[in-house]
């Protein structure tokens, strides 16, 4: 078992220090993460920013898509992160309908990340149109994170998982959104899926945001991967643009049919795992039953 207390290695990352790691030209790492001893190993390793993805929907419970995903299931997932890693700063994924109704709604449930999962941020994802909910979620003191490029909440509205914004006019609305929600004073941007080119352009004219890529290239601010699909542990498909850093997938179905064939052929559980009652004892207890 691990501990539940995890040693404190570094400071706490904020906005300041995220900054100044812009400003001194060093990467941001980021991962998804989405249960407690996940999000200790990922701290331990000293990855900067863990997302509470909404992606638990597809990656933890099974379903097709993100939609099924609730507002408490995700504020569940992320209380648990935060167990797991105090010291790493910890985006709450707005989930499908807490924020599209209304700049009231939008606040309210970013509201919630914050007082009942120690958020330190909030993403949401969308473009111009979703500004008036950025802009208000700031205003209530909230750093907020916009999501451009590959949305997966509207992905039937996109014709599916693909790269946005292959031809000019769509790319210059991915420039035109990033720039508006800027504006709308999100300190962050995620870019999921947009040609690396594009990526550049943004990263080049952000002047007080930090740009992120999901699968849009090195030239931005920093990198977002899915953590089960760098360990080999999604099983209905693995994205082109992620890299598999270990196959843990392949390691757990190893031990998983090992344990079945020892389970089987008698040779588990050893004496190490079991207890045993002292022989007087025993001697005792069969005289009273
Ligand atoms: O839910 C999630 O993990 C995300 C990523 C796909 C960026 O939003």
């Amino acid at each position: 078992m691990m501990t539940e207390t995890v040693p404190v290695e570094r400071k706490k990352h904020t906005l300041t220090t995220l900054f100044k790691k812009v400003a001194d030209h060093i990467p941001i790492s980021w991962l998804t993460c989405y249960d407690y001893p996940t999000a200790y190993l990922q701290e331990k390793a000293g990855i900067d920013m863990i997302l509470v993805g909404d992606s638990l929907g597809m990656t933890i419970l099974g379903y097709e898509g993100t939609l099924p995903v609730t507002m408490d299931a995700m504020i569940l997932h992320t209380q648990a992160v935060r167990r797991g890693a105090p010291n790493t700063f910890i985006v709450g994924d707005m989930p499908y309908m807490s924020y599209q109704p209304s700049v009231e709604t939008a606040i309210r449930n970013a509201g919630r990340f914050m007082a009942e999962a120690s958020c330190d941020a909030i993403k949401l994802e969308g473009g111009i149109e979703m500004c008036d909910r950025i802009r208000g979620i700031v205003q209530a003191g909230i750093p907020t994170i916009g999501h451009i490029g590959l949305t997966p909440q509207s992905v039937a509205a996109l014709g599916g998982f693909r790269v946005q914004g292959k031809g000019a006019e769509q790319a210059k609305r991915i420039i035109d959104s990033a720039r508006a929600i800027e504006e709308a004073g999100a300190f962050m941007i995620l870019l999921e899926m947009v040609p690396d080119v594009v990526c550049k352009l943004i990263t080049e004219r952000a002047r007080n945001c930090i740009i992120m890529s999901l699968g849009s290239g090195p030239n931005a601010h920093g990198q977002l991967l899915i953590y089960h699909d760098m360990f080999g542990l999604y099983p209905k498909f693995k994205p082109r643009m992620a890299k598999v850093f270990g196959n843990a997938g392949e390691v757990i179905l190893k031990g998983l049919t090992q344990y079945v064939n020892e389970v089987t052929g008698h040779t588990f559980p050893q004496k190490e795992n079991y207890f045993t009652m002292p022989e007087e004892e025993y001697k005792k207890l069969l005289a009273i039953i």
